[in-house]
């Protein structure tokens, strides 16, 4: 199949989170199974053409803004590790600034560039001759690409057969715009603009409901974010409009790149290990912690629940504020965050460090290769969500043993399960109300089996026998598209 991957992120060339993630481990997997994929993406200034090997076509893209044009140039590439060809949309105005979304609030005019992105998408096609049989559109960004499907582009033989399929990953951004300026930009007539048409939000454009109604098949990131998000705790306003398009809906559950991250092979990090023998864990635990000051009189076995995450109110932050303090000063374990975003956690976090120097170790910042280690040398993995659509951290961290201490949301409570003392199955350790007591009760317990032979070791096989791989995520999407298609033979 011919795919075409419109997104705003792609790792390792431009991540924010776990959407850069998908987008490049689902291409990898489908040119390993004989498929054609291509991912059109913004060329943000920050993108190093160099390091990653971009080269400028100098071809020019036109793109019909409304009743104007407007003008982008074509680079290609590869995607890093892979054979996966990579376009980028260079747009001076556009594009040549410090953020993907914003820096740090959302740019004012994300319904201009966005929009003028998804219709390069198509343009892209066209200068490359690429006939798509699917359109793989992700998230508030790129919605857009659905309808423009639809209303310009399906007319051109070189998209006759190409369906729409948009993908959620978070409900939470939507993208709402100023309906006389989007809708100017898109080129949509105001005649499409009613109470409770695809255009209209509550008197605004709302690009995710756009991409929900105007996409072939709909899908989001785990089964049962699927279903929370039907109703109105999770669905963040957007339940009606998926509910409409419940018949074309389903959930399909994110997966790793099991060769990226790969503690048997995994070059970010000191020592190399696997479930039968993880005294390389141990190590790698003993290397970190000496990274970062502390030294064999500091107790290196300790244990150590890590947190490796956007500081947003999306990820239970609330909760570690509420309860951290006072779970370090009485309990015995050492606390690893690699994280960044708001400013009010990254100072708590700085607050935390100060106040326990040799128990919290705090990196505030982006570091991928930093992430690696840190799940290699972690003991337990924190992740106290408010809502996660799928999560990606938690199959790292059950990739890489250490196990998971999360709360049951989303496509989190698809994949971690509690311990089971008796049976011994389980592999994590879970909370189900978003309650910083109940969280730290599921600390208390998971640091109750630390070192318990042979529970510890038991979980942790448990962990790392779990099969969170990509490629049964990219095969189900093959479905879903091969499902779209029906639409438009
Ligand atoms: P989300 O997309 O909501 O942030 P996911 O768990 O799906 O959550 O994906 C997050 C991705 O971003 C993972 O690859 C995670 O390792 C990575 N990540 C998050 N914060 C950081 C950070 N500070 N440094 C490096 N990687 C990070
Ligand atoms: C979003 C979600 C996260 C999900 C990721 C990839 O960023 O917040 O839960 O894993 O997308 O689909």
């Amino acid at each position: 199949m011919n795919i075409v991957t419109a997104t705003a992120e792609l790792t390792p060339i431009a991540k924010a989170g776990g959407l850069g993630d998908m987008a490049s481990f689902l291409s990898r997997e489908w040119i390993k199974m004989g498929h054609k994929p291509i991912i059109v993406l913004p060329k943000y200034s920050f993108i190093d053409t160099n390091k990653w090997g971009f080269r400028n076509t100098l071809k020019t893209i036109i793109v019909q803004m409304g009743y104007w044009l407007e003008y982008g140039l074509l680079w290609e590439g590869k995607l890093p590790g892979s054979d996966v060809p990579v376009y980028l949309v260079e747009h001076e105005g556009y594009f040549n600034r410090g953020g993907i979304y914003g820096d740090p609030n959302e740019y004012a005019d994300n319904d201009r560039r966005f929009i003028f992105f998804s219709k390069a998408v198509f343009e892209v096609c066209r200068a490359i001759g690429f006939s798509p049989d699917v359109i793989h559109a992700h998230d508030f960004h790129t919605a857009f690409t659905m309808s423009f499907l639809k209303e310009f582009y399906r007319i051109d033989p070189l998209f006759s057969k190409t369906a729409g399929v948009y993908t959620i990953h978070n409900l939470a951004y939507q993208g709402k715009f100023n309906p006389e300026t989007a809708l100017k930009y898109a080129g949509i007539p105001w005649s499409k603009f009613y109470p409770f048409s695809d255009y209209e939000y509550y008197g605004l454009v709302n690009a995710m409901k756009v991409g929900i109604m105007n996409a072939d098949k709909i899908t989001t990131v785990s089964p049962n974010y699927a279903q929370e998000i039907r109703w109105s705790y999770y669905g963040e306003g957007m339940e009606g409009v998926i509910n409409l398009r419940a018949a074309d809906f389903l959930g399909i559950l994110n997966g790793i790149d099991y060769d990226e991250w790969n503690p048997e092979t995994d070059k970010s990090i000191g020592v190399n290990y696997n479930k039968f023998n993880l005294e390389g864990k141990r190590q790698n635990k003993h290397q970190l912690l000496r990274d970062y000051g502390l030294s064999d009189l500091d107790d290196l076995d300790m244990p150590v629940i890590s947190m490796v995450t956007r500081l947003a109110e999306q990820k239970g932050i609330d909760l570690v504020v509420n309860k951290m303090e006072e779970l370090l000063e009485t309990t015995n374990f050492r606390l690893f965050v690699l994280g960044s975003g708001e400013y009010n956690y990254e100072q708590f976090l700085r607050y935390l460090q100060s106040r326990f120097p040799k128990k919290a170790i705090i990196h505030i910042g982006h570091d991928i290769a930093l992430s690696h280690r840190i799940f290699a040398a972690s003991d337990y993995f924190l992740m106290p969500s408010r809502f996660e659509p799928c999560g990606l951290t938690q199959m790292f961290s059950l990739r890489y043993g250490a196990i998971p201490i999360a709360r049951e949301t989303g496509g989190i409570a698809d994949t971690v399960k509690e311990y089971n003392y008796e049976n011994m199955t389980g592999n994590g350790f879970t909370f189900w109300q978003y309650n910083a007591d109940d969280m730290a009760f599921a600390i208390r317990r998971a640091l109750g089996v630390y070192n318990i032979i042979p529970h510890w070791d038991k979980i942790r096989q448990n962990a790392m026998n779990e099969n969170y791989s990509a490629k049964q995520t990219a095969t189900h999407y093959l479905d879903v598209f091969r499902w779209a298609k029906e639409n438009v033979q």
